[in-house]
């Protein structure tokens, strides 16, 4: 019998490739009456990942407008959640990270004292403007969570250290995992034209915190590593914010051995990171994706709330320092010691199961 609504909440491409696992899983419990609700912060993006995993969403917010401001954003979110809220019902509303979306699905729970189950809780930098919002956008989150589903143990006492009870705290893994392992196991074609003697440096580049001149000092120092490395092929999906792509498109566009792309499908950038030499990112997913899959990351943030990756040595923080993000690079592609030390292979985020804990916890636990 059916006896437990559960409204999983996704809006941008990192939400749906975290949540989808879990949604899967839940579909498949004859106890869970499962419904998926896309705010659809991001609209293709979103919907990129949905189709990957034949995740058909019952309701659609169609939330999102170019270059949205973080404000009318949450405004808009908040009261839209409500309605759905009041509609559907459920007994507990599931969400994953740190977005716009996540808080504003916490707090619309918490106006409707519908239990809210937070997946990936309790990352923190500790410094609320990095990254921004989305350290704040957790820290709100967890306090208006009933379950926190902690990827790691170290996250686990970060909540605990703000007084959240441990009853409620669980380590799970991080559902990416689960995601990744299922999609590196079949190979994809990439579908760009790359030249397989060069070493593919694979990059993302999206953060609030970095538009601007940090955002442009990235692109500078990416453009003089390709052309000081001719044994290099740079591959860049460009995140669609307009304060990416026009310093994307106007720093790197028109190199021969630069692919500006729009952003791959899951599956293709899956498949990216497997071939690649080398991966530059300031995404949170990417780092802990890569490491998985035995590829060195320069992390272009000064500091991260995965900190298990760097203190296992397979992931450095670089910043968007421009000498040391060639220095850096430079080191990985020449010093092959070096580059053996970063390209171990380590999981320290997940071992493929956290849904299925997840799915377990919450039959389990009357909520
Ligand atoms: C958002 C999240 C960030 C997360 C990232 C994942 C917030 C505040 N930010 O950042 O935490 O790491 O998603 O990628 O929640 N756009 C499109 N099509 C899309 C997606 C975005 O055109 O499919 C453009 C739109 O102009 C949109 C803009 O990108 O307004 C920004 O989207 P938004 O979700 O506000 O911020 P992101 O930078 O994507
Ligand atoms: N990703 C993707 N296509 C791309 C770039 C990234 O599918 O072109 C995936 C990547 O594998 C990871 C996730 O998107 O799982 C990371 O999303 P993003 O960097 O946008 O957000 P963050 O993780 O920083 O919140």
């Amino acid at each position: 019998m059916k006896n437990k609504r559960v409204l999983c909440v996704v809006g941008t491409r990192p939400e749906a490739i975290k949540m989808a696992p879990v949604i899967l899983a839940l579909q498949k419990q004859e106890w869970a009456d499962v419904q998926v609700l896309a705010t659809a912060q991001h609209r293709q993006m979103l919907d990129q990942v949905l189709a990957v995993f034949g995740i058909v969403p019952d309701y659609d917010l169609d939330i999102m407008r170019s270059n949205q401001g973080l404000t009318e954003l949450t405004a808009r979110l908040l009261v839209a959640l409500d309605k759905i809220l009041a509609k559907a019902s459920p007994d507990i509303v599931l969400a994953q990270g740190d977005t716009t979306t996540v808080m504003t699905t916490s707090l619309a729970c918490f106006y409707r004292q519908i239990s809210f189950g937070h997946v990936e809780a309790g990352l923190r930098t500790g410094n609320i403007y990095n990254p921004f919002p989305e350290e704040m956008n957790r820290v709100v989150a967890s306090h208006l969570s009933a379950m926190h589903f902690a990827p790691t143990t170290s996250a686990k006492e970060n909540l605990l250290r703000e007084n959240i009870s441990a009853d409620c705290v669980y380590v799970t893994g991080n559902t990416v995992i689960d995601a990744l392992l299922e999609t590196a196991r079949q190979d994809f074609a990439i579908g760009i034209d790359l030249d397989a003697a060069k070493q593919l440096i694979l990059l993302t580049s999206h953060r609030r915190e970095n538009f601007g001149a940090p955002m442009r000092d990235t692109f500078t120092a990416m453009l003089e590593l390709v052309e000081r490395n001719d044994t290099v092929e740079l591959l860049y999906p460009v995140h669609p914010n307009p304060n990416v792509t026009r310093p994307a498109y106007e720093i790197l566009g028109g190199h021969s051995r630069i692919h500006l792309v729009e952003p791959l499908g899951y599956t293709q950038f899956v498949q990216a990171m497997k071939q690649a030499y080398l991966i530059i990112s300031d995404s949170g997913g990417v780092q802990e994706e890569a490491p998985a899959l035995g590829k060195p990351v320069l992390v272009l943030r000064e500091e991260t709330e995965r900190p298990e990756a760097v203190a296992a040595g397979v992931v450095r923080l670089v910043g968007t320092n421009q000498s040391l993000i060639i220095s850096e690079a430079e080191k990985l592609l020449t010093d092959k010691e070096y580059y053996r030390s970063m390209a171990r292979g380590v999981s320290p985020y997940g071992d493929g199961k956290a849904a299925a804990r997840i799915v377990s916890i919450i039959k389990n636990r009357d909520c």
